[in-house]
């Protein structure tokens, strides 16, 4: 398994693992656009050539980052990989001086085993809602808020 930063022949195949998952409704769908301006937050795994799994790290606040657009493909999941991708975006975050890493989840388990805590939506600041209005699901967030101190 490769795990590396993502570049522009990658865009369509996480358009397609993340939007899969997001027409299941089991997270939220990303345009291109966004995979696009996002691509630098981005770590992949590849496996035989193929893109198995994606995470990225977004920056929000001062010392503040989200770990976001986590999916791997259903045949390769439980394997280690979601978890790998974590691990490493945690490490660039650290690296970037990042003090809280959080995240918004259906997968509150998965987030558990890696050492992240629930926590009330209100606890986080107001800018992280900033990309929420443009949600379907916005103002009614049925996500579990979770955080990690680093
Ligand atoms: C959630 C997801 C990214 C996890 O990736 P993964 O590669 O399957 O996870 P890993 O194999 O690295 O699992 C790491 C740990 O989390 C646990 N875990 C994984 N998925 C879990 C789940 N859905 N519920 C509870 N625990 C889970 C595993 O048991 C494992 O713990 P272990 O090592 O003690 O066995 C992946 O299952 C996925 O893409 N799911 C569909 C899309 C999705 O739900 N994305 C997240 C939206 S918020």
């Amino acid at each position: 398994m490769l795990y590396r930063k993502p570049a522009f022949a990658d865009v369509e195949a996480i358009y397609d693992l993340v939007n899969n998952y997001a027409h299941d409704g089991v997270m939220l769908a990303r345009s291109r656009n966004t995979l696009y301006e996002t691509l630098r937050d981005m770590i992949v795994a590849e496996g035989n050539g193929r893109i198995l799994g994606v995470g990225g790290l977004h920056i929000t606040w001062d010392r503040l980052a989200e770990i976001r657009t986590m999916a791997v493909q259903p045949e390769t999941v439980r394997q280690g990989i979601g978890a790998e991708i974590v691990k490493r975006l945690i490490e660039e975050a650290r690296i970037l001086g990042v003090d809280k890493v959080f995240t918004l989840t259906y997968k509150p388990g998965f987030f558990q085993t890696l050492g992240f805590e629930i926590i009330t939506k209100e606890e986080l600041p107001h800018k992280v809602w900033k990309d929420c209005i443009d949600c379907p699901k916005f103002p009614n967030c049925d996500e579990t808020a979770m955080i990690k101190t680093l």
